[in-house]
């Protein structure tokens, strides 16, 4: 029985229309998104930790691998993916949206409609979800292998937005070696597993044998700790100048091919 035939059930499973409308909206938007081989959401309840690094590291990693790689920085209302990049992107009136590119990675957010990256984004949830779904079901991707997507911090409404709308291959978790961090990635493991969407592992980044983070959540939520990204001053310094840093160092490329190659996701 399909999502929707189930929702509208025989007599004893019937759903609310707004279930309904939610199903029906997945089903569409995973249909127009079917030219992506794999989609892999970055993901931390906890702010800081390097999932923007993580995300964009990674879909540099997979492209420098051959593969045809998209990133949607899904952070609305803070969005640093561009600047990462150093690219200023613009979407231009056309619809549907036309991702900026960088060295054959293409990329969507809210930073190509503001002029200056300063200017604070003040939106309401509901206008915050309402983006996340323009991103997913009006941008050009063209086909891709994978589709990266860059989260934002806390466990409510973009992170549900994405959950609901996109059929995920699953999270790759990322915390530092802090109990703190663990602690607030262990969350959003936790909502991952409650909606269902797999782990694919976790990664702890400014790995400087000063903490355990990694492993705690990867014992609490039964995943493999898939990588240790360690604490360099070079991903700081090469981001701040809009320069990639697994594009720039072959000991960071290194160490990003052999998380990826931990996810399952890739060949070889
Ligand atoms: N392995 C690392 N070593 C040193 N600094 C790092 C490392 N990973 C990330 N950073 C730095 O930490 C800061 C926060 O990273 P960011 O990716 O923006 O986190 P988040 O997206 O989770 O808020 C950035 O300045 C980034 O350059
Ligand atoms: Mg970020």
């Amino acid at each position: 029985m399909t999502d929707t035939e189930h929702a509208h059930g025989a007599g004893t499973n019937m759903m609310h229309p707004s279930i309904l409308r939610v199903i029906e909206d997945k089903k569409a938007i995973n249909q127009k998104l079917s030219n992506i081989r794999h989609k892999i959401g970055i993901y931390s309840a906890k702010g800081g930790v390097g999932k923007t690094t993580v995300a964009v590291n990674t879909a540099f990693t997979l492209s420098s691998m051959g593969y045809k790689v998209g990133l949607i920085d899904a952070d609305i209302d803070c969005p640093n993916t561009l600047m990462f990049l150093g690219i200023q992107g613009t979407f231009s009136d056309e619809y549907p949206l036309k991702p900026a590119e960088k060295d054959g990675v293409k990329v969507v957010s809210t930073a190509m409609f503001v002029d200056d990256a300063k200017k604070p984004i003040i939106w309401r949830g509901p206008i915050v979800a309402k983006m996340i779904r323009e991103f997913l079901d009006s941008t050009d991707w063209g086909a891709l292998d994978y589709l990266i997507i860059d989260l934002p911090p806390g466990t409510s409404d973009a992170p549900l937005s994405i959950i609901q709308l996109l059929s995920l291959d699953g999270f790759i978790l990322v915390t530092t070696p802090r109990h703190i961090s663990a602690i607030n990635t262990i969350r959003s493991g936790m909502m991952a597993k409650r909606l269902n969407v797999a782990l694919l592992g976790v990664v702890e980044t400014m790995s400087d044998g000063s903490g355990n983070g990694g492993e705690e959540v990867a014992k609490e939520l039964g995943c493999e700790l898939i990588g240790r990204i360690m604490a360099d001053k070079r991903f700081g310094e090469l981001s701040d100048a809009g320069k990639i840093p697994v594009l720039n160092d072959e000991g960071i490329r290194l160490q990003f091919e052999s998380m990826i190659k931990k996810t399952g996701l890739v060949d070889g």
